[in-house]
């Protein structure tokens, strides 16, 4: 079958590779319909994340059509049109049956590479590095699928990919993203980053109460989906002080929740900025947290900072006085995206939201490669793609 492979930074390639098989009576094997690409691929595209190899299937937003089932499983047949979370969950551990199924402690067969890294292993990732269990990924036309009667979603119905394509993970990581920021009733929001998962973020947001969204980004295009889509007040970062613009918007309390959607690559400026590339390049440092300092800073006495951004490592000149003298509480997390399929989905089937809005770009899986780039680059306005094997 034909993939989207791995080859090292900025290198990605279509290709052919083997197709997959039942191994566990517990698979399913979806043939791939749609599949989108991630800010998280990026980090795999800039060679950020340990443990990838060459030739290692990309991928971890897919849908499609179950075609083969192991003989335990008993909730999908044949022919059953599914979104698969980019978690691999077994349903049965403890972390499991506490609905923390991004820390499944069953589905990672390397768990000891991320433990030595971690202290703990989370959970399997589909197409995101040996350290995550070196699972093939669903930018491919075949996708096994571990665990099948815990991950996949039916799609009863006849909702278009691109409504529902994204329960797979952006939808999801922008409500847990919400949800961990604690936002209530009357709460004034601060989102960092207006990709894709910033842009749900921003729904998400709106959702559980806000009063009002702030997005920051310097990108106009998602600034101004952010804008015009989201109902969002922005900042852009490249033209204007965030933290004064912030305590001039709201008379220098602060925002009461601060959202970190930006993750590992966020851009700085200045000497801190400077220091951190360097130390990157040295591997003295293994993250950017330009915007994790920012969002510390800017946030209100007491408030919630929020980090579905990806992280990999360790990351210095962490503001940890300011965290602890404000009293801010922190929560993160890869999404526990089986949580939120049939709540989200609901949603999405009674209309109060149209996920297909983030997508700009649709094409052929054969354009894959290039379409990393354009993405990467942000060339051509692209945010969000959608690939169809
Ligand atoms: N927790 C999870 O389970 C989960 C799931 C999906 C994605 N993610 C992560 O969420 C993050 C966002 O994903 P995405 O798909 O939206 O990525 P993306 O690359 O499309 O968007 C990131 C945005 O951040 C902006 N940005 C960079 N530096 C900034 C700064 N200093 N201030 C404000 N904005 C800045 C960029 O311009 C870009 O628009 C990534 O780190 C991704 O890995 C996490
Ligand atoms: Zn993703
Ligand atoms: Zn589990």
């Amino acid at each position: 079958m034909k993939a989207l492979t791995w080859h090292g930074k900025k290198d990605v390639r279509y290709e052919e590779v083997p197709r997959p098989e039942i191994v566990n009576p517990n698979d399913a094997i979806i043939r791939v319909t749609a599949t989108a690409i991630c800010g998280s691929d990026l980090h795999l595209y800039h060679d950020r994340v340990p443990s990838m190899k060459e030739g290692d299937v990309l991928g971890h937003e897919a849908m499609g059509e179950v075609v083969d089932v192991g003989d335990s499983v008993e909730t999908l047949a044949r022919g059953d049109r599914v979104v698969v979370p980019f978690t691999i969950s077994c349903g049965s551990c403890w972390f499991c049956e506490n609905d923390l199924y991004s820390l499944c402690d069953n589905s990672n067969p390397n768990a000891e590479i991320a433990r030595k890294m971690m202290g703990h292993s989370p959970a399997g990732l589909f197409g995101y590095s040996h350290m995550m269990g070196g699972y093939a990924g669903g930018q491919a036309e075949y996708l096994r699928v571990p665990f099948a009667d815990v991950g996949p979603q039916k799609i009863n119905g006849d909702l278009p990919p691109e409504q529902v394509l994204f329960l797979s993970d952006v939808f999801p990581t922008g409500y847990m993203a919400a949800e961990n920021a604690e936002v209530e009733e009357g709460d004034t929001v601060a989102v960092w980053g207006c990709g894709a998962v910033g842009q749900f973020t921003i729904q998400s947001a709106w959702m559980l109460g806000a009063d009002r969204v702030i997005a920051i980004d310097r990108v106009p295009e998602r600034l101004e989906m952010a804008r015009n889509h989201g109902d969002a007040e922005t900042i852009n970062y490249a033209t204007e002080g965030v933290y004064d613009r912030l305590m001039e918007m709201t008379g220098d309390r602060g925002p009461d929740r601060c959202i970190d959607a930006v993750g590992t690559d966020a851009h700085g400026t200045g000497m801190t900025a400077t220091a951190d590339r360097i130390k990157q390049r040295l591997h003295l440092e293994d993250d950017r947290p330009a915007v994790l300092r920012q969002a510390i800073r800017c946030c209100r006495k007491g408030g919630t900072l929020s980090v579905p951004g990806v992280y990999v490592g360790r990351a210095d000149n962490f503001p940890i006085g300011s965290l602890m003298n404000k009293a801010l509480t922190v929560k993160t997390g890869q999404t526990h995206v089986q949580r939120y399929l049939d709540p989200l989905l609901e949603r999405i089937e009674e209309g109060e939201i149209d996920p297909s809005f983030v997508v700009t770009h649709q094409a052929p899986l054969a354009e894959g490669p290039e379409l990393y780039e354009r993405f990467n680059n942000k060339d051509d306005e692209c945010i969000k793609v959608v690939l169809k094997p």
